[in-house]
């Protein structure tokens, strides 16, 4: 996967870059200091996120799998007018072509892609390439616009589903998930849905080892934010000189990631004129994974004014599937 926080798209590489460069400034000058995890999915960290998601701590893919397995017929039963299908965050399409193959359907597909990344785009329709009544077009944009895009060539007739996979509401804050389902179900016509694949709470042994597994494969993945900083803006990180520190932040329903430092030291990041010191123990915080109880799931649908009509929950890894209609 790839993930996107629905913000505007830079137009030109330059411009990426100097956006990067802004939001590193920016974060690193906050206390706590900040990285933004959008910024973890260069090429090497969405390689090291698909290694994450074939760990057996990382239980969010298989359970999810599982689940999309056994109820997409149900899902097609919900929605008998389907004709097309929008996944917000494409990544390979493997969790769509399950779908699609388990869904029954009396009419061709439509499917719509929405990703960042061309790679991920081009891999998706590949995916999808096996079914002969599935055409696919790929958006490559931000979730919002690319939904948006999506929803204005939609044909007047048939039912649209949105699916928004893998718990990445959950690298949203609150106001910014809020915020971000009320535009979804702006997009929506009644008789449409939504399904969303979202975590649940579970014992913090079991998330700290999600995220942070013995292996070190998540490691690599947040520390690669700072090989990203090195590479793209001249910086002068010393990777060997952080810990990468996942926390349960019990109050908040969230994990963390932080990079913390293991020594004083002074940071350069020319291109974004930035110095900075950290203290011996100062971290720098790089992701929020929220995670939910399942009828704060159907009580957030309610709030954008969507209505929850199926939650189907895999109890061993604690992970929901909820199905919303407009
Ligand atoms: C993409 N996102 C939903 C993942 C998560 O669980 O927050 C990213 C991730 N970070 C560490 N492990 C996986």
């Amino acid at each position: 996967m790839t993930a996107s926080a629905g913000l505007p798209h830079p137009a030109s590489d330059d411009e990426a870059r100097q956006e990067f460069a802004a939001d590193v400034r920016r974060g690193l000058l906050l206390r706590p200091r900040q990285l933004q995890a959008r910024y973890f999915y260069d090429a090497l960290g969405s390689q090291l996120f698909e290694a994450i998601c074939r760990l057996p701590w990382y239980r969010i893919p298989r359970a999810e799998r599982v689940l999309l397995a056994e109820h997409a017929a149900a899902i097609g039963v919900r929605l008998p007018e389907l004709t097309t299908l929008v996944e917000l965050g494409c990544g390979s399409g493997a969790k769509l072509a399950l779908f699609v193959e388990r869904l029954q359907r009396a009419r061709p597909l439509r499917v719509r892609l929405v990703d960042i990344s061309a790679a991920a785009l081009e891999l998706s329709a590949r995916t999808l390439g096996r079914f002969s009544d599935v055409s696919v077009v790929g958006h490559r944009a931000p979730f919002v616009p690319g939904l948006r895009a999506a929803v204005a060539r939609r044909p007047v007739q048939g039912s649209m589903l949105v699916l928004f996979l893998g718990s990445n509401l959950g690298n949203f804050h609150p106001p910014r998930a809020a915020a971000f389902l009320r535009e979804v179900a702006d997009c929506l016509r009644p008789g449409d849905g939504f399904l969303l694949g979202a975590d649940l709470v579970k014992p913090e042994a079991e998330l700290l080892l999600a995220y942070g597994d013995p292996i070190g494969v998540t490691a690599a993945f947040n520390k690669n934010l700072l090989a990203r900083v090195n590479r793209e803006l001249g910086g002068d990180f010393d990777l060997g000189a952080f810990d990468h520190v996942p926390r349960w932040n019990a109050a908040a329903a969230r994990m963390e990631s932080h990079l913390v430092s293991r020594t004083d030291q002074i940071v350069h990041v020319p291109a974004a004129d930035l110095t900075v010191s950290l203290c011996s123990g100062e971290s720098i915080w790089t992701e929020s994974s929220y995670k939910y109880e399942p009828e704060g799931l159907a009580a957030m649908g309610a709030d954008a004014g969507l209505v929850c009509r199926d939650q189907w929950i895999e109890p061993a890894a604690r992970f929901a599937l909820t199905l919303f209609t407009r």
